[in-house]
């Protein structure tokens, strides 16, 4: 299949990428490199650098090929940049979005995945969460990612499009060639290899009075390889005729930020520097997925099994890249 793939310079987005050359697919590759690297787009990927919300740059991508399917992950991600500007968050992930559609609609193509994200859900919903767990995001980002899934609903019902929205939980790793490099960096496991090589402050662990088994928050760390691969999965669901849905991506198993840190440790064989924290604003104390749904419906399993086995591949990463991609 000829496949857009809005993000593809990006962390997941480049992974997704290589999964879909490596499965023979051709990929289109649409991104404006805010936040993503020309770096990072495989080789074999066609890369047109513009934003989502660029008629013109669009048009590049949609004339490129022939598109049979667009896979969606170009996005305002950050939770506390969201806080802090709602405004900038609505306007990429659910204006532009729109727009991608409308755009899709233009030229006749129908078949969508979209990036979505466990942000959706309500945090004091039993844990772990399915599907149909309450939907109550705690901040912006989930606002929007949820405002778009209803997007998608709603064209759906009217036949105008064809969806399945990933839901993922933690995404965390590398592939040998491609992993985490943002600016900015505030994930925990970029930070903390980061500062178990040296190369950064001492870690603040936000909060350690969480109801939790010590305090800290627990969340469900999933390899972007297998996320990647569900992706090339979705298409092909999609292209067999399935139904529109969301599906969570996990592992299914809740790792504290202390556990996170003691892995760590183990991994890379060093101390890592930390420093107790104040909880981080809209930061949830637990988030755990079901997955079964995602495997039942997509044959999908997870091949990067338990938190060391990623820790050694996004620590592989980072020592082959110490600063990052070039460009
Ligand atoms: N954490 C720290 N110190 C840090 C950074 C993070 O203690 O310096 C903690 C956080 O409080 C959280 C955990 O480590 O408990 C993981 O934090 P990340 O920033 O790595 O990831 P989040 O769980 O906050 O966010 C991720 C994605 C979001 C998504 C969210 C919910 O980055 O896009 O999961 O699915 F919305």
């Amino acid at each position: 299949m000829n496949v857009l793939v809005t993000g593809g310079a990006g962390y997941i987005g480049s992974v997704v990428v290589e999964e879909l050359v490596r499965a023979r697919h051709s990929a289109i590759v649409l991104d404006d490199l805010s936040s993503g690297h020309r770096d990072a787009v495989p080789p074999l990927a066609y890369l047109v650098k513009g934003s989502i919300g660029d008629p013109e740059s669009l048009g590049q991508a949609f004339q490129a090929k022939s598109i049979d399917c667009v896979i969606h992950l170009a996005a305002k991600s950050g939770v506390a940049e969201s806080m802090a500007r709602p405004d900038l968050y609505e306007q990429v992930n659910v204006t532009q979005g729109t727009f991608l559609l409308d755009t899709m609609r233009a030229h006749g193509v129908t078949d969508l995945v979209f990036s979505s994200s466990a942000a959706v859900y309500d945090p004091s919903a039993p844990m772990p969460l399915t599907e149909s767990s309450p939907l109550r995001p705690s901040n912006p980002y989930g606002e929007t990612k949820l405002r778009f899934e209803r997007i998608l609903e709603e064209r759906a019902a009217t036949g105008g499009i064809r969806y399945v929205a990933l839901r993922y939980f933690n995404v965390a790793g590398a592939s040998i060639d491609r992993g985490e490099d943002h600016r900015g960096e505030t994930h925990l496991i970029p930070l903390l290899l980061d500062a178990a090589r040296g190369a950064r402050e001492p870690v603040p662990i936000y909060g350690s009075d969480y109801p939790t088994r010590d305090g800290t928050a627990i969340r469900d760390y999933i390899h972007v390889v297998d996320v990647a691969e569900a992706h090339v999965r979705a298409i092909r669901y999609l292209a067999d005729g399935g139904e529109n849905r969301a599906l969570n991506l996990g592992a299914g198993q809740g790792v504290s930020v202390r556990e996170v840190i003691a892995a760590v440790e183990t991994v890379t064989g060093r101390r890592v520097p930390t420093v107790p924290a104040p909880r981080r604003q809209g930061d949830p104390p637990a988030l755990i997925a079901s997955s079964d749904a995602a495997r039942r419906v997509l044959g999908w399993s997870p091949q990067f099994e338990g938190l060391n086995v990623i820790l050694e591949t996004a620590w592989g990463w980072r020592v082959r890249h110490p600063e990052g991609y070039k460009e």
